[in-house]
């Protein structure tokens, strides 16, 4: 294991402590847009995280969703959710995890993501494979949109957007198994690596949601692109993740008309 890899499974552990210790308290609630909110564990979390891997790595840079840019280099740097899925936590769903990845010449070259709820760490170094709890994981061998169980989110726009997933929803619900939509983009896209969903995709995510995920999906074997089809990057705005079987049909189901 790398030592930025270490770094980042000690930091996202004791973001994960701490998460699981101010569960259920009385949180203060800020709303960033009508749909989209923030607590102060948010902040405290991003703050265990960014002194964690700053002094593991004195000399890195770090984007966190909710501080920004911190320290001073931006190569390598930090991309970080200190609580992906913060309306399930301020309403106890227990489905939210904390996103850790490390970003080197362009590349997104460490991705970490922990559910503190069920202790799963989901792992992944670039060319090395990825694992969860120590294990090697591999995507899905679903052939067929029909034996499909996929997942989506909703954006956090969606009162003042008009560009939003409904109709794709509606079209794969007439395609798919079923759908979920359980309000963390890090570990849906985790979910994608371990086979336990066989697709997912979403509008309008951040560096910090995707950037770990991405590299789980591609290094347990899955394919990750943009929604248009134009290749992954953790800054495209969207993704799409699929065990890479189902990724045309997808691609096309997302794109056509309405
Ligand atoms: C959110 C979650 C959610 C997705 C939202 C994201 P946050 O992140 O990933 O699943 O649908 O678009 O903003 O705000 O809880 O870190
Ligand atoms: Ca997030
Ligand atoms: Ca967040």
């Amino acid at each position: 294991m790398s030592y930025e890899l270490e770094a980042a499974v000690s930091a996202a552990r004791a973001a994960g402590r701490l998460l699981h210790e101010r569960l259920g308290a009385t949180l203060q609630v800020r709303h960033k847009g009508p749909a989209d909110l923030v607590t102060e564990v948010d902040r405290q979390v991003e703050d265990l995280i960014a002194s964690t891997l700053r002094e593991a790595c004195p000399t890195y840079g770090l984007l966190g969703e909710e501080r920004g840019e911190q320290f001073v280099s931006d190569n390598p740097r930090w991309l970080v959710d200190p609580l992906d899925g913060t309306t399930n936590y301020i309403r106890g769903y227990p489905f939210f995890a904390v996103s850790i990845a490390l970003e080197r010449d362009a590349e997104i070259v460490v991705g970490v993501v922990y559910n503190p709820i069920l202790d799963e760490l989901y792992e992944a170094e670039k060319g090395k494979g990825a694992t969860l709890n120590g294990r090697p994981i591999h995507v899905s061998t679903a052939t067929s949109l029909g034996d499909s169980l996929l997942a989506s989110g909703f954006p956090f726009d969606a009162w003042t957007n008009e560009i939003d997933n409904g109709q794709q929803w509606r079209r794969f619900l007439k395609l798919s198994l079923s759908l979920r939509s359980d309000g963390s983009a890090a570990l849906d896209l985790c979910h994608v690596a371990a086979g336990r969903i066989d697709g997912y995709w979403e509008l309008r995510l951040g560096p910090w949601d995707m950037a770990a995920g991405g590299l789980i999906v591609q290094e347990a074997g899955g394919a990750v692109s943009l929604v248009n089809g134009e290749p992954f990057s953790p800054y495209g705005g969207d993704v799409l993740a699929s065990n890479g079987h189902l990724h045309a049909e997808m691609l096309a189901v997302l794109n056509n008309a309405p």
